[in-house]
């Protein structure tokens, strides 16, 4: 507990580059230009008056929207909603997380599933649920490697709003929601920072949320939030000065304490690019990524849209589901725990064995991706288990 999780800087430039970009720890401290409205105004020129909406008047037809949405209700249609941007494309096609990166962060999870395992002693099946699992290769990749003896008790289940990937072993489930009763490791590697989330901005008034038009990204003022998430923002984030922006976590915290819930006896980690309390960015970190680019978070279905995750929040509304231990640190200190090392093979190794010694240079050049400060290492893992 009570490791700073780093601020680290974008990997991928706005052109993008011939690879799919790492989703990185970057934060968009920029107050977005094009704010409409203050509170109690009329809507920006070109639309009707009374066009504001709540989200659930709203009147989407693809990506043609003629009313205001808020950011949750947003991001829900345009990732999930029918023909949703994760329901339609392949992640990888568009930015690179640790599972894309290279094998060695499958093996580092198998190294926390068989520490995972042994502490469940001779239960005849051990589950590896994998939430957010995308394209199902983190699941494929611990699978594949698992040593027999545990193979032939894993019960391996990719848990995604996507459908099953094809090509994906038989032996590995896919489901839409996360089952009950787990005994064993949830991994959810940059799962939460794709959960749908309102945004609030700071007013003389006091927050309101903000509405966005999912055709353009526009933006303007609705509503007061609920009270619920006041006391979420009064807790976790709060806002001191007008034109502040907080990303509203709520949801996270509801949907992380929904895996703990079900979590029987074991492990559930979360891991993603985060940020805590005092440490929070003013203007929020809403970001979008299309082929390898960060882009505009303009949330009309054609790119993913992503926010920095309050793990710290998280961790809490775990406790509160059940978790009897928690660690909050960052992948870096995890992966280290997990052997990983991005050690440089001895320089002597490439006299009688220069073959070997290329290939331990690239592994050591690959964990040390999973390391870097500021990038991948830089994400936060919360690690919470139940007895
Ligand atoms: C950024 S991708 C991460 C994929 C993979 N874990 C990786 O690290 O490469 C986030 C995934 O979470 C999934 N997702 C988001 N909300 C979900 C939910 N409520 N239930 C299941 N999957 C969800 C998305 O469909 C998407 O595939």
């Amino acid at each position: 507990m009570g490791v700073t999780l780093s601020t680290v800087s974008r990997k991928v430039s706005e052109n993008g580059g011939p690879y799919p970009g790492t989703r990185s720890s970057a934060r968009c401290n920029v107050p977005r230009a094009d704010l409409g409205s203050p509170p109690g105004a009329a809507p920006p020129a070109g639309r009707a008056p009374g066009a504001r909406s709540t989200a659930g008047e709203a009147g989407f037809t693809g990506n043609v929207c003629d009313v205001w949405l808020t950011w949750r209700a947003a991001m829900e249609r345009a990732l999930y909603g029918e023909n949703g941007f994760y329901l339609r494309e392949r992640p990888s096609g568009h930015f690179r997380t640790s599972v894309g990166a290279s094998a060695v962060f499958a093996e580092a999870v198998l190294r926390e599933l068989v520490a995972v395992a042994a502490g469940l002693g001779d239960r005849p099946r051990v589950d590896l649920v994998d939430v957010g699992a995308g394209e199902g290769a983190l699941a494929a990749g611990v699978l594949a490697a698992a040593p027999p003896g545990l193979r032939s008790r894993l019960r391996v289940t990719g848990v995604d709003l996507a459908p099953r990937p094809a090509g994906l072993p038989g032996e590995i489930a896919w489901a839409a929601t996360v089952p009950d009763g787990i005994c064993g490791l949830v991994i959810a590697n940059e799962w939460l920072d794709n959960v749908p989330l309102d945004v609030a901005e700071q007013t003389a008034d006091g927050p309101r949320l903000i509405m966005v038009d999912p055709a353009d990204g526009r933006e303007t003022f609705g509503d007061r939030p609920s009270p619920a998430d006041l006391a979420w923002l009064d807790r976790w984030w709060p806002m001191r000065v007008a034109g502040e922006r907080a990303e509203i976590g709520r949801a996270r915290d509801e949907a992380w304490a929904s895996v703990i819930a079900r979590l029987a006896r074991g492990r559930a980690v979360a891991i993603d690019y985060a940020h805590r309390r005092g440490d929070r960015p003013p203007y929020g970190t809403l970001t979008g990524y299309r082929h390898g680019a960060v882009v505009a978070p303009v949330p009309d279905g054609s790119r993913d849209i992503t926010a920095h995750v309050a793990l710290d929040a998280c961790a809490a509304a775990g406790r509160r589901a059940g978790a009897a231990t928690t660690l909050l640190t960052t992948q870096r200190q995890a992966l280290r725990t997990l052997g990983v090392t991005g050690a440089r093979p001895p320089a002597d190794r490439a006299r009688h064995d220069p073959r070997g010694y290329l290939q331990a240079l690239v592994h050591a050049s690959q964990e040390a991706e999973l390391l870097s400060p500021d990038g991948l290492g830089g994400f936060g893992w919360l690690a919470q288990t139940r007895p």
